[in-house]
């Protein structure tokens, strides 16, 4: 099933995305709610065989309006710091709804996570040395598998490679098993995560093999959980993972496990990318057109300090030019308005951008608002949801007074 923003999109529900730029301002952030509704169906039918779970991984994108949405719905959360516990609880989400995907954090704080309810995610030797010590048998938890298996879309967003600094090495089983039996730990889950964008069946199906293989020296399981990766459609064209051959593949494997280990046990993912990506638009104004002799480049009011993915992975996002989108094709540089190299996209076709055209970046829905920053003491923008036909702010546009705040005379 290709889920794609289209191309030719200048409207979401019938809602023109010029026109919220003039009743909410520039830049600013918008969500397709019904996008997020069908992707959660889209998963729910690739894996309708198995008993699965949804733990929406929050980091790709926490704004309060999303979390309830993805509750209202039957998602529940991943989350990975005493933040985004707290911002969960908040959307109403119970403790034990959430687990608590630490990496390398203080103990103190999964000891916080634990005692509120959340279940963790347990992610070396000395925090399970340490659970055990603190814990005993008295609460469950999961332990996070290092496959070492290299796959996703670039080096940075690759998490399960032997060089990770992420989970417990497999290789480690030993030692795992040991910590475990010492202190009777109630070991309910196996965990591995692989990394971001991962198009294809294959080293999906290569950790669940690696998972369900060392699933077999735990007695007590109730759940496997894979992690989220999944790939969407960044650039028109865009292969995504197949996810009905996915979902086939890895349910089959996954049932004839459940047999073999004597009990149904349920599958988790945590998909972040592919539940909320595709829904957002970052919404700019071009604030100046410039005819260099080398390039045109095109300024907008904003930069890496709203969407940081095409600095920070070259990432690819694709624009419109909402103003024009009859108007003869140009190449463009389109950059930011911060005081860094901030290329959005190079050699860029678009029809031809005028100062104050409005201009859409599509995929913006995950890891653009939460990777934000203040940045050469530039405001976050707002955000805003469509639902029902109907927008509604759901982040106000932060101010001078918003950045000062911390700052002590
Ligand atoms: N589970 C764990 C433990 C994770 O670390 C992540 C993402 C996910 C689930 C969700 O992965 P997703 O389905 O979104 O691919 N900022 C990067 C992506 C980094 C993802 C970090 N961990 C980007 O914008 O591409």
């Amino acid at each position: 099933m290709q889920l794609t923003q289209e191309e030719t999109s200048h409207s979401i529900q019938g809602i023109d995305l010029a026109e919220l730029t003039e009743q909410f301002g520039s830049p600013l952030y918008v969500y397709d709610a019904d996008v997020i509704r069908r992707k959660v169906t889209a998963l729910q039918h690739a894996f309708s065989s198995v008993d699965m779970k949804m733990k929406y991984a929050c980091k790709a994108n926490t704004n309060l309006s999303i979390l309830r949405l993805m509750r209202s719905i039957g998602v529940e959360l991943d989350v990975v710091s005493p933040g985004e516990l707290e911002i969960g609880m908040l959307a109403g989400y119970e403790a034990g709804q959430i687990t608590f995907t630490p990496s390398g954090v203080p103990f103190y704080e999964v000891q916080e996570a634990v005692e509120k309810g959340a279940i963790v995610n347990v992610d070396s030797l000395p925090l399970l040395e340490w659970f055990g010590q603190t814990f005993g048998n008295t609460k469950p938890c999961l332990i996070r598998i290092k496959p070492n298996v290299a796959a996703g879309g670039n080096i940075k967003i690759m998490t399960a490679h032997a060089d990770s600094k992420f989970g417990i090495s497999v290789l480690l089983l030993d030692q795992i098993l040991e910590v475990v039996k010492k202190y009777k730990i109630r070991v309910i889950g196996l965990h591995q995560h692989t990394g971001s964008d991962i198009k294809d069946a294959a080293p999906f199906l290569q950790v669940a093999d690696i998972l369900l293989d060392t699933a077999r020296h735990f007695p007590d399981l109730e759940v496997i959980d894979l992690g989220g990766g999944f790939k969407v459609s960044y650039k028109p064209g865009d292969e995504i993972t197949d996810m009905k051959l996915l979902g086939n593949k890895i349910s089959e494997r996954f049932q004839a496990f459940c047999k073999e280990y004597g009990r149904d046990l349920q599958l988790w993912f945590e998909p972040g990318k592919f539940l909320v990506s595709e829904s957002g638009y970052l919404l700019v104004k071009t604030t100046v057109v410039k005819e260099d002799p080398a390039r045109n480049f095109v300024h907008v009011d904003s930069g890496l300090n709203h969407l940081i993915r095409p600095m920070m992975y070259g990432a690819y996002h694709h624009i419109l030019n909402i103003s024009n989108p009859a108007g003869a094709l140009k190449t463009y540089n389109v950059v930011g308005y911060i005081c860094e190299t901030d290329t959005f996209a190079s050699d860029r076709e678009l029809p031809e951008v005028r100062q104050g055209d409005v201009l859409a970046f599509l995929n913006a829905g995950a890891y653009g608002f939460t990777m934000s920053s203040n940045y050469n003491a530039r405001q976050r923008p707002a955000e805003v949801m469509i639902d029902n036909g109907e927008a509604k702010l759901i982040r106000r546009r932060e101010t001078m007074e918003d950045l000062l705040r911390t700052q002590l005379d």
